[in-house]
Formats: C-alpha cells, structure tokens, sequence
C-alpha cells in the first residue's frame, strides 16, 4: 500500500515524463561516456597528425574535416597543455577577457573541450555563457505556424511576433508544398509591423536555399550536422556538402546557422558508445571548421532524449556554451516541448535565459503549442505574460517585451491586411475580408475560415515556377497600398548586397542598423560591464498593464469625503475607564466610508461576530475607535484599560487583531489574523469566546490561518488599509465610544 503522499506525487505533471537510467554502451549517457576519446594532439607541419588518441590515418571524415579546419593549429599544441581545469576556471574568472579564453578554446580539441566543460556546474556554466556568447545584446527567435498553413494568420502572427520584439522568426509548413505561401506570409507579417526583422521557412535543404535565394527568407538555420559518419550518412550528407551548402548561402548575403543537439546520434542508432554531448561538440566543431557563424543547438528536437538520463539539462548548457566557446552565435534551443511539468521546464528555460544567449530560445512558439508545426516549444503563446514577469522579477532581457493588446490588435491585422494585398496583386487566391478579421483576433487555427486547399498548392507551385521573388512581393505590396511595408522588404534585399548579416550573430534594428557580435562585441568581464538594461528598455520590460499604481489609491482613498462613519455606526461619547467586561478598540480607518463598501461591510460584520460571541458568554463589551494611533498593540492596551476586566482587543482596519492583559506586566497578547479579506468570520466569532475565557481565566491559544494561495492579492489590500490608516491618524482627538444603530 502507498502513503497517500506518493499517490498524490504519482499524479504530478513530472511524473508523466519518462526517464531513463544512463547506459553508455548504447549512448545514452549526457555528459561523459567511458568510451569518450582522451583529449591528445600532435602537429607536424603545421597539421595536426593525431587528435584525441587517434593518429591520421586513422581519422574519419568528420575528424579529418575539424583537424583540417576547426582547431587553430599555431595555437594547438601550447593550449592543449594547459589542464582542462584551469582552462574551466579561466571561463568563469571573470578577471579573464572573453578573447583570452577564445584563444585557448578555439586551440583545443573536442575530447579537450568535452573535459573542460566537464569540470563545470551549473551556475558556473552559466556565467561561462554570459561571459562567451558573442553578442552582447541577447535577442529572441519565434515559430511562427498553423496546423493549417493559414496564409492570413500566419501574417497577423509574423506581425504580432515582430512587434514583441523577436529579432527572428521562423516558420514550416503542415503541407510541404505551402513552403512559398508560408515564408511569403511571414516575410510580408513581419515587416510590416516592424523593419529589419529576419524569416526563414525550415524545409528540405534545397526548396529552402531557393526560397532564401529568392529573397523570400532572410536567414537560414535547419542545416543539420551530426556527430558520426553514419547519422550525417542517414542525411544523404558528408560534411563536405554542408559546408557547400553554407558557402551557397554566404555567397548571397544571406545569413544562415546549422543545427544540430545532443540525443540526435542516439535516436539514429548511430552514436557508437559515445556520450551525446561528446558527439554534439564535434557538430559544433564541425560547423567551426565549415565556417559558418552560428549553431542553434541544445539538443533541439531530440530534448526528450538527452533529459531523459541525469545531468540532461547540464549537457545542454555545456552544449550552448560549446558554441560560445568557439566564438560562435548560439541560439540556445528551449524551442521544443519536453516535460509536462511547469516547474521543469522554467527550471530550463532559466538555463539560457539568465545569462543570456545570442537567442535566448531559438523557436519561442508565437501560437498555441498545438499550432506549432514544429512539435511545439518549451514556452508558447500563453506563456508570454510569465516570461515578462520574470523579466521583470529578475530584472532580465529575455529578448522580447510586452505590448498593450490595442497594439497588437493594429498589428495583427495590418499584418494579415498586407498579405491580403499581395496575394491579390499577385493573382493568388484571394484572402478574404473574413479571414483578416478572423486572423486579427483569432487564438488559433480553430477560428480561421477554411480555405481551398488545392487551389492554394496549385498557385504556390506556379509561383515558384514563375521564379516569383521578393522583389516581385513588394511591389505588389507597394501597388496595393502599403508602400512601407514594401520599402521594408527592398531594404531586406539591400542587407543582401551589403552583406552586413553575415557577421558573426548579426540582427537588425528597427533602423536596419545590424547589431552583431563585430559592434556589440560582449565584453563582460563582472558587475557593471557587459549587457545592462538600458534605462528606457528596462521601462518597457518591467510595464504590467494590470499593476496598480499605489499613491494613486492612497490619493483617491485619503479624501475627505471619506473621513466619515459608514451607515450602521455612529461616533459616541469619549471613552472612560470602565465601559464593560470587554473593550473592542479599533484603528482610525476602522469602518470609514473610504475602505470601500464590501471591506468596510466586512468591518461591521467582524464588530458583530466578536460582539455577539462575548455577549453569548454573558459579559458586557463595547467598541472603542482610536484616533490618535494605528499602532495595534496599542490600541489594544487601550482598550485593555478603558475595560473593567482589563482585557482588551485591538483590531485595525486590514484585520489584523491583538489581545492584551492590563494586568499582567508582560504582554499577553495574540496577533492573528493576518489579511482579513480572507479570514473567515467564524475566526472572528472564535476571538471573542476566547477573549471571554480568557477573562475567566483560560489561556489563550494561537488562532491563525494559512492561506499561501492568493496571498499577494491581500497583502496588497492589507498595504492600501495599512497606508489608508495613516492617513486618518488624528493626534489631537481622543478615543470614542461607538454607537451601533
Ligand atoms: N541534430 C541535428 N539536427 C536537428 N534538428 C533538430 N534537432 C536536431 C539535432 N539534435 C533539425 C532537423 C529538424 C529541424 C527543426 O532542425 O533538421 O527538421
Ligand atoms: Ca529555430
């Protein structure tokens, strides 16, 4: 039989998840597998001979590929005799630059850097990636799909996307052959709501090198590296091809990034006993050697993998800062749904998020999870106001910031206004009136229209046919009326020529300004150096529409209309020693017009309760307000004298309670009652039996209520009643009998 505990634990997101135990035979091991090679290196002529135990002849094609070209070979052999601890501890010194690290990190081997990361924990990964990654400035990347490859909603949120501040956004397709509808709609949504921010459409290698070489994306990512001859194989790949590859992109100012994670190799049965991070920082060396700037990785779409074994979340730092670590733009994964529990995946998130990544999560899902053709993220739609309160709690640039929902609005059906125009202009099936309304407050796909389906393949084959390019977009967009949004596209296609995007980690401002690892070079080096929040951005991120705003409340509440007694009470005579058995002594505020009327309701009803509950005992009690004090121990020792029995009880306006003995010389009193919106008027009734026991002699006893759910919501009720109470202090007026009617 179970404790009910364990049952209740059994019926807990996390435990719907599945783990497994680490089995480095059959590579599912994150971190370190004792089939892992030992770091070694020898170089002769300038060429490295032998790496990581294994001599030249004996190289495969990956390893011949990283020894060629991703290790700097003058370098090689002074670094690798440094002890991979050392090189640990200079990555989190923060005494030692970013390039004096990278001069070490870009000059070692793979089984070198797999020891070195190695040696690091969590937090010390952490402030490895803060200090390494290449940008300073952090920035975020969306998804942006539908289950239904809606044209119009994939435009509205493209828009929406852009407006909340993600520097890229990337689309795929449900139906492959919507591919060009799918980046076109993307392209048009997203500039039209802000300049300069970049799209891709993930597809089949060389559908998505047409498109990008069409100009309808502007980047590229889902280039695939694997750590083993035989996965790349799988791919019909050598690393010759997608260094090819890259260069075609390069060729035409068209900024692109591999991918690749740790779990891949395992999930292909092709990891060969090694540890998935081992296999994962080839793939990084790999996209070193092959000269392209970045990598999006962090085991990505094989997540449920690598955090099925322990130490899971570790490797895909260590993966993250892999990349940094070889002056690569990382774009930090968090964009595949993984865990069922909520606890867990921020537990990742802050991972990246903390201390920031060129791409804090490289597929924000920018629609609910079930629109995500990409599987899902780890953060979607609904999550957006969590992640700006973190922000916001941590002072934290998570790369997107909140907007006011009249906005979005605008922008969301701008977005889907604009593709509207240029499917008409381009004689593309028409997106109808409907369908923008639709897209401009949908949730998801759920609200669109259908469309017909075969007409639109139909038309996105001729449109590819046709060698339709983005040139062709925007001046249809300029014929049909939205001449800014083409100017945003041609500018687009200028960044093309400069080629300013492919420096290391480049994305453009709303100026079309590139920010890059070149000019926004990270230089943090401790506190006050690297990425700070500017002043006016930290504006943006910390706004929360539904914040109250606290001198407004107290002004509003501190008139003088307010001052007076609500109905059911009135002022008496001042009070003397001897009013009855029991004194009730109230604070300024107590029952005045301004608490509101439910709350100063809720204080008649307390008076009642405690009153009713004493004279049940059969002693005599009367209610006393204090003006010149909201102290509430002294209120209630007040009261305490003003009585015949020398007990009294202090209550101020936020519920709180005391009880205090005249005579005894040490305070007798209880507080309870912390927040009295929440406390249930039995309590109230239970403080006057009790008071009127004490009276007789009984101790008292501890009367309070736990309530953690919620709680913020009456401690800021409790911080207005408190702040209103202040204000009704009159030093000079002398405590009143009150008068119930
Ligand atoms: N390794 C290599 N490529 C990956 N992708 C996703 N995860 C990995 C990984 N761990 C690529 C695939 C996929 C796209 C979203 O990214 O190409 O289709
Ligand atoms: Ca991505």
């Amino acid at each position: 039989m179970n404790t009910k505990r364990r049952e209740k634990l059994n019926s807990r997101p996390i435990n719907r998840d599945s783990f497994f135990e680490e089995w480095p035979e059959g590579g599912l091991v994150a971190m370190k597998s004792p089939y892992d090679p030992l770091p070694s290196v020898r170089v002769e002529n300038g060429l490295i001979v032998e790496m990581d135990g294994k001599s030249l002849e004996d190289f495969d094609s990956l390893e011949l590929f990283i020894a060629r070209y991703g290790i700097r070979t003058d370098r090689v052999t002074e670094a690798m005799k440094k002890p991979s601890r050392e090189i640990a501890h200079m990555i989190v010194d923060i005494n030692v630059s970013r390039e004096e690290v990278l001069a070490i990190t870009t000059a070692i081997t793979p089984a070198k850097m797999l020891e070195v990361v190695n040696c690091l924990n969590p937090v010390e990964m952490m402030m490895g990636q803060m200090k390494m990654r290449v940008r300073k400035t952090p920035a975020n990347q969306a998804h942006v799909t539908n289950v239904l490859d809606n044209p119009a909603l994939l435009a509205a949120d493209a828009a929406e996307a852009a407006l909340r501040g993600f520097s890229e956004i990337e689309t795929t397709c449900a139906v492959s052959r919507y591919a060009p509808f799918n980046a076109m709609a993307i392209l048009v949504g997203g500039l039209s709501a802000r300049p300069g921010v970049l799209t891709q459409c993930a597809m089949e290698e060389s559908l998505e090198v047409k498109m990008g070489m069409r100009g309808l994306t502007s980047y590229a990512e889902t280039v695939s590296l694997y750590g083993t001859e035989e996965a790349m194989d799988d791919g019909d790949d050598t690393v010759w091809s997608k260094a090819f590859l890259a260069s075609a992109y390069a060729s035409r100012g068209m900024k692109m990034r591999c991918t690749s994670g740790t779990g891949a190799e395992v999930l292909l049965g092709h990891s060969k006993n090694k540890s998935m991070l081992y296999l994962e920082i080839l793939c990084v060396f790999l996209a070193k050697a092959s000269g392209i700037q970045g990598v999006q990785n962090g085991s990505i779409s094989c997540i449920g993998i690598t955090t099925s074994v322990p130490k899971g979340f570790l490797a895909i730092a260590a993966e993250n800062l892999t990349v940094s670590l070889l002056d690569l733009e990382v774009a930090s994964g968090n964009d595949q749904t993984f865990t069922h529990s909520d606890i867990r995946r921020t537990a990742k998130l802050l991972m990246q998020m903390l201390p920031g990544t060129d791409f804090v999560t490289s597929g924000y899902s920018a629609v609910p999870n079930f629109d995500d053709v990409f599987a899902g993220s780890n953060t979607d739609c609904d999550d957006y106001d969590d992640f700006y309160i973190i922000q916001r709690d941590m002072q934290v640039d998570g790369g997107i910031e909140p907007i006011r929902e009249d906005a979005a609005i605008a922008a969301r059906n701008k977005g889907a206004r604009a593709c509207q125009a240029a499917f008409a202009e381009l004689g593309l099936p028409a997106i109808t009136d409907e369908e923008v309304e639709a897209a401009t407050y949908a949730y998801s796909n759920e609200e669109m229209p259908k469309r017909n389906m075969s007409a639109d393949l139909t038309a996105a084959h001729d449109f590819m046919a046709k060698g339709t390019t983005a040139a062709d977009i925007a001046l249809a967009l300029h014929r049909g009326g939205f001449p800014d949004v083409a100017e945003n596209i041609m500018n687009m296609m200028k960044q093309r020529v400069s080629g300013d995007c492919l420096q290391v980690s480049a994305i453009l401002d709303d100026q079309m300004g590139v920010i890059s690892g070149l000019n926004n070079r990270n230089n943090y080096q401790g506190p006050g150096t690297g990425y700070r929040l500017r002043e006016e951005r930290w504006e943006k991120l910390k706004t929360k529409d539904s914040a109250l705003v606290p001198h407004l409340i107290l002004e509003e509440t501190g008139r003088d209309q307010y001052r007076t007694m609500r109905k059911g009470l009135s002022e008496g005579e001042y009070a003397e020693p001897g009013e009855a058995d029991i004194v009730i002594g109230v604070s300024p505020a107590f029952a005045n017009k301004s608490t509101g009327d439910e709350i100063s309701k809720n204080h008649l009803r307390i008076l009642e309760e405690i009153r009713e509950a004493v004279l049940e005992e059969g002693l005599a009690v009367e209610v006393v307000k204090m003006y010149h004090t909201s102290d509430l121990t002294e209120i209630a020792s007040l009261s305490a004298r003003f009585s015949i029995s020398g007990i009294g009880i202090g209550i101020q306006s936020n519920g709180r309670i005391c009880i205090n003995n005249k005579n005894k010389e040490v305070d007798e009193g209880i507080e309870a009652f912390y927040n009295m919106p929440l406390t249930a008027y039995s309590k109230y009734r239970k403080i006057g039996k009790q008071t009127a026991d004490f009276v007789r002699g009984r101790p008292l006893e501890k009367c309070e209520e736990s309530k953690p759910a919620g709680l913020t919501n009456y401690q800021l009720q409790m911080l207005r009643l408190s702040g209103e109470e202040r204000q009704f202090i009159n030093k000079n007026k002398k405590p009143c009998r009150l008068v119930f009617e």
